[in-house]
């Protein structure tokens, strides 16, 4: 499973990148606002960092604004991949997009059928957002079970990217889904290092090491 993160920080991720976990960057313009950093000069800066996907979501809501912003976004750098609202309005706007050779994420998918729609729009993601689901007591996971079984079934390439991560367990619940990726915030991410037997084990280690008086070096 690929990771992505779910930032517009760019000490995160510069952070995450420096230690060869990124494989993509999402961003949202709730995220955008949160940063205090101006939308399109942020964006032209983690593609700068990031060699993988970065998304970046248009504001409009009717298909001419969102194919004007989308091209506009597209021409910051060669891995923007435009981020569409899950409407009729975004789907038509991912066709347009798909058919130009441009890669899109389908975001704010709610339903199984949503991702069906998606995908025949040729989708290049479909964000399924689990906490938010979990939030209104739904398994969001069961979702992205339901979107890899009728993505298989019909062979869809459009790549599952399980959204909306809060949580360690919904990462490795994403993985064992079988999503493509997953976009996860930083301290999540990093957290997944984290055993308490991991740093228990390294203080003994630590410590009869010290006793033995050697060095490697
Ligand atoms: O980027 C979309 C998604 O990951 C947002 O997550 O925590 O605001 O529901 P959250």
């Amino acid at each position: 499973m690929k990771f992505f993160v779910d930032t517009a920080v760019i000490d995160d991720i510069r952070e995450l990148n420096d230690y060869g976990l990124l494989d993509g960057v999402t961003t949202n313009p709730s995220l955008i606002a949160k940063s205090g950093r101006d939308f399109k000069e942020v964006i032209a800066e983690i593609c700068k960092l990031v060699d993988g996907p970065v998304s970046a979501e248009v504001a409009a809501m009717n298909f001419d604004g969102m194919v004007a912003e989308g091209e506009y976004l597209a021409k910051i750098a060669d891995n923007v991949v435009i981020k569409l609202p899950l409407t009729l309005e975004g789907l038509k706007a991912c066709r347009h997009f798909t058919g130009k050779g441009i890669k899109t994420n389908v975001t704010l998918c709610f339903s199984a059928n949503q991702a069906l729609l998606a995908a025949k729009a040729g989708a290049t993601y479909i964000s399924p957002f689990i906490g938010r689901l979990d939030d209104l007591s739904i398994d969001g996971m069961e979702l992205i079970h339901e979107i890899r079984e009728i993505y298989d079934n019909y062979g869809f390439g459009t790549n599952i990217l399980a959204a909306s991560i809060r949580s360690a367990n919904h990462v490795k619940e994403a993985a064992l889904a079988g999503a493509d990726v997953a976009t996860i915030p930083p301290g999540v991410i990093k957290g997944l290092a984290n055993h308490v037997l991991t740093e228990k084990g390294l203080d003994q280690f630590a410590k009869d090491w010290a006793a033995t008086g050697q060095s490697i070096l």
